[in-house]
């Protein structure tokens, strides 16, 4: 048997369009243009290219976006100046801090002082708190694992019920995909660095989401039959056929789990373009929250 592929860029395009319909709809109909501030603290260049990309992606749907880049000495205290006024900012619907900040920055200082109703990127720690309590609901989960679910529900995956194991247990990826899975009734069991004999517990999952950074650490042998695989990896490996010399790959061995699995989503073209249709839909979402409170 060889498995569903599970097409994430072509589910991210269905997103975009429809934000970008919304979108247009907001500002035809009550002069609203989503809004998202992105704050960008030192000079990482993978950091600023996703920020670029979360840029652009605004431009694309017509939502506006006020980027905020600082120098990487900049203090505590002045980044969370920065985000207080965003918060209060009645044009920023949305607010992003790219992750990481530099060593001498909290980054749940600066998080906490996201507005909730403007936290798109969900990791104000209140909402996190929230996404792990029964029957709270956070403003906004994070992004990436919210497309992990948007996914598993497009290809058909039961969720409720089902053994989901997550490799991974990140503050962005793996503890908050894990937060969601339970949300939705699976059995949930999360692996990482000290987890023994991994390969007897992916083995059980009938959905597994590898979020480990480790190049085609899932091989087919540790996947059961028929199992939805989700891979949030994004490692680059050398390829002397590429002009750039590398390619990416991800955490699972696509090509032997591909015979084994139900459903799979390849990298590039699964997870990642995910990431960016979830943001631009929570910005559009937090406008429409806001249109609908004021009274304009
Ligand atoms: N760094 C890596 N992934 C993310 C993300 O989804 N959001 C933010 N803010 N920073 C990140």
């Amino acid at each position: 048997m060889t498995a569903q592929i599970i097409d994430g860029a072509k589910i991210a395009a269905d997103i975009r369009n429809r934000v970008k319909q919304e979108a247009a709809d907001l500002k035809a109909q009550r002069g609203i243009v989503p809004g998202l501030a992105t704050v960008l603290v030192g000079d990482n260049p993978a950091s600023h290219a996703y920020v670029r990309s979360k840029r652009k992606a605004c431009a694309e749907l017509g939502l506006a976006s006020f980027g905020h880049e600082l120098a990487k000495e900049t203090t505590q205290a002045e980044v969370i100046a920065l985000v207080r006024l965003l918060s209060g900012d009645p044009q920023v619907h949305g607010i992003l801090v790219q992750l990481p900040l530099p060593a001498h920055i909290s980054e749940e200082a600066v998080l906490s002082e996201v507005a909730l109703e403007k936290d798109v990127d969900g990791f104000n720690p209140i909402n996190i708190g929230k996404l792990g309590m029964k029957n709270r609901m956070p403003s906004f989960a994070p992004c990436t694992p919210s497309g992990v679910i948007e996914l598993l529900d497009r290809c058909g995956a039961k969720i409720e019920g089902a053994h989901a194991v997550v490799l991974g247990r990140s503050n962005i990826v793996g503890l908050p995909v894990s937060l969601l899975l339970l949300g939705r009734n699976a059995t949930v069991t999360v692996c990482h660095s000290r987890t023994q004999d991994i390969a007897a517990v992916t083995r059980q999952a009938d959905i597994l989401v590898a979020a480990i950074g480790k190049t085609r650490f899932v091989t087919a042998g540790m996947v059961k039959p028929g199992a939805v695989v989700i891979d949030v990896g994004i490692n680059e490996v050398p390829d002397a056929t590429k002009r750039s010399g590398k390619r990416l790959v991800g955490d699972v061995d696509f090509d032997g789990v591909k015979e084994v699995a139900g459903a799979i989503t390849p990298v590039p073209g699964g997870v990642g373009p995910m990431t960016i249709a979830m943001l631009m839909q929570n910005t559009l979402t937090a406008a429409k929250s806001r249109a609908v409170g004021s009274k304009e």
